[in-house]
């Protein structure tokens, strides 16, 4: 019998938080989501990465994103959030949201990523022997593929849900077209399209004008990852470059992509201050506005962000002037 270390969670965690339904399904996702991309890896430490998972469910943040790539090195988060589970959360299994993907290259040959059966369903597979339990609640497609037919893609969501593996099952980084062609197959063998997966914030607003009316048409929610542009939208960034900061420590942001950027950042930061918030809150907040989208999916290096995070659903609302001025330094940006 696990003892989970003696993990009791937070009795209010339900008090302040707040859930919106995922398109036209059951399921409601809390409006802050906590990503495992970074930081929660075997090059991090393990006490933090736990300290803020309990964190963030304690905060009623009950969902956690995963892939079977996130780490360094690949597969480390995954085995990390296990360790999690089984030292502290995994009283609160049912209360949890924990999803997985599969898609970017894992592992070498040629079933080692993208959308054959053969890689999503052994990737599943290992996901759950990583995370451990029987069960994902949502199983993504992580990125199309276009050598692989969708039916065969989609055959492999359909093998996650039936065995299942899988509680729900989802799209990322689909353009329009090619979520109405994985929704309309699943919907052909009687499974929903949960949810679509996709950059959003304001520097990348590329979702507007198509994805988003498709996901509204045909019922699907929207969860948007990088809302604060892996930091750029935050106060990380507007008196340099930190050290400890992701643009320094990981691959995926650079310093010049920072600096390139900072300006207008800190132009968004002094409407976010007019609005009494930080510039990472008004990030997630202006994310929020828009219904299709169920959550706002962030990474965190620390618990203070994530409080910081946190207190921007304390003002989601937005003044035409401010939209207008927001849209004014962000709508050409894409
Ligand atoms: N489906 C896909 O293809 C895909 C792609 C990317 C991400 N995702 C998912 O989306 C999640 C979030 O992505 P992301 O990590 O890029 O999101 P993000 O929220 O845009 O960026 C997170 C980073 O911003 C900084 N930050 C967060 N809150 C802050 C605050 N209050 N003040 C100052 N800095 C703050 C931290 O950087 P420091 O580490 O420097 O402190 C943190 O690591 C990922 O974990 C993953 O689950 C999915």
């Amino acid at each position: 019998m696990e003892d989970f270390m003696n993990y009791v969670a937070d009795a209010n965690r339900y008090g302040k938080a707040e859930y919106r339904r995922c398109g036209r399904s059951g399921l409601k996702l809390p409006l802050v989501s906590l990503g495992l991309w970074h930081n929660f890896g075997s090059v991090d430490v393990f006490e933090n990465a736990k300290k803020m998972a309990c964190f963030a469910f304690d905060h009623g943040i009950t969902h956690f994103d995963l892939a079977n790539n996130y780490g360094p090195i690949p597969g480390s988060a995954e085995k990390c959030f296990g360790r999690i589970l089984k030292e502290s959360l995994g009283a609160y299994r049912d209360e949890l949201i924990v999803s997985s993907k599969a898609g970017y290259v894992m592992w070498d040959g040629p079933y080692g990523g993208l959308g054959s059966k053969k890689h999503m369903v052994a990737s599943l597979d290992q996901s759950l022997q990583r995370i451990g339990g029987d069960y994902l609640d949502i199983f993504y497609s992580h990125r199309p593929d276009p050598d692989t037919p969708i039916e065969e893609t989609v055959d492999a969501l359909e093998y996650a849900v039936r065995s299942g593996k899988a509680l729900y099952v989802g799209i990322s980084n689909y353009s329009a077209e090619q979520t109405v062609a994985a929704a309309e197959e699943l919907a052909q063998r009687g499974i929903r399209c949960l949810i679509h997966q996709t950059r959003y914030n304001m520097l990348d607003r590329r979702p507007e004008p198509d994805l988003f009316e498709t996901l509204d048409r045909i019922g699907m929610g929207a969860i948007c990852f990088s809302p604060l542009a892996q930091g750029i939208l935050s106060d990380r960034y507007l008196e340099g470059v930190p050290s400890d900061s992701r643009a320094i420590r990981g691959h995926f942001l650079t310093e010049d992509k920072v600096r390139e950027r900072q300006d207008l950042a800190k132009k968004l930061a002094k409407i976010a201050k007019g609005r009494g918030q930080t510039l990472a809150q008004m990030a997630l907040a202006w994310v929020l506005q828009r219904e299709t989208v169920c959550s706002a999916l962030v990474g965190a290096s620390s618990t203070t962000q994530i409080a910081e995070n946190l207190e921007a659903l304390e003002n989601t609302e937005f003044s035409s002037e401010e939209l207008q001025q927001i849209d004014a330094l962000t709508v050409l940006e894409n």
